[in-house]
């Protein structure tokens, strides 16, 4: 495995990857949901490049920035440990050169549900992903269901600058007790990371009412709305039934949909989504 710190020693290791390309975007503390990521992009393509860089543009809070989990040399051994071909981890001198000024703005997708608690960020993931789609000129990029909206930006933005580049969506992987996992829930307290099981529970509230034939979007959100409530050290953020890929409100319930949830718990963002339709995020298939 190769580990390029600079976008000139990138440069000529990515020219002598063979094949297709698979790129991992990733900002380590890496976990079972990143590995997912790695293994279906190590099964898909022939190379596989995994980015590491944490990227202060997309946290509106500084402290988030912060307190962001750091360990190079685990994350490292992961990507190894997943068959990684090589892996691109800049200083942020190498990805914000003095006299950077350009960013993203993705638009009406990304103004709501998470745009709206986290004003700047989608410009953020965007710029920062359209800069490492450029860097390491992949053939399909890899991306986590659990960041839904995140998912539907970049898709966006690959049609709207007509980016050569496959998106690819690897379903939200959970801890036996249904919390999605998350490099920020290592700072959850025992009885907070419980609580954080609420948004799950609604999430499987509402698709269980759902499965039931409830087609109202109201009562959909209703049932996470009121899980959520229930718990006191979650503070709901949101609960939402929108149209899965426009991400806008929908007048009736019907598939592509995704139920999406967002709860403060402790002060740790947590979010995570349930989505309706076929073909929309990965089925392990080649
Ligand atoms: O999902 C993430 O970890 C980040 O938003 C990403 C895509 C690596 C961009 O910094």
């Amino acid at each position: 495995m190769i580990v390029a710190r600079t976008r000139a020693s990138l440069r000529d290791a990515r020219a002598r990857l063979p094949g297709t390309v698979g790129v991992v975007p990733t900002m380590g503390a890496l976990h079972e949901g990143h590995r997912a990521l790695l293994r279906t992009a190590r099964r898909r393509e022939r190379s596989v490049v995994a980015t590491l860089f944490v990227n202060r543009t997309q946290f509106n809070d500084p402290a988030d920035y912060a307190a962001y989990p750091r360990d190079e040399g685990e994350d490292l051994a992961a990507f190894e440990a997943c068959g990684v071909d090589l892996v691109f981890a800049p200083p942020v001198s190498e990805m914000y050169p003095n006299g950077f000024g350009t960013r993203i703005d993705p638009g009406p997708i990304a103004a709501e549900l998470e745009g709206a608690r986290r004003p700047g960020h989608f410009a953020g993931v965007a710029t920062v992903v359209a800069k490492l789609f450029n860097l390491t000129r992949p053939t399909r990029a890899y991306f986590g269901q659990k960041d839904w909206q995140q998912t539907r930006v970049i898709a966006r933005m690959v049609e709207d600058l007509n980016l050569p580049i496959d998106p690819v969506i690897v379903p939200t992987v959970r801890n036996p007790d249904g919390l999605a996992l998350s490099s920020r829930n290592v700072r959850l307290t025992p009885d907070q990371r419980q609580a954080a099981t609420a948004l799950w529970r609604g999430l499987a509230s509402a698709r269980d009412a759902w499965d039931d034939d409830e087609r109202s979007p109201a009562a959909l959100a209703e049932l996470v709305r009121t899980t959520i409530r229930a718990e006191p050290l979650a503070k709901l953020e949101y609960a939402e039934v929108r149209h899965a890929l426009t991400l806008e409100p929908v007048g009736r319930a019907r598939p592509p949909l995704v139920i999406a949830v967002a709860a403060d718990i402790g002060g740790i963002g947590l979010i995570d989504n349930v989505v309706l339709g076929d073909g929309l995020v990965d089925d392990g298939g080649a």
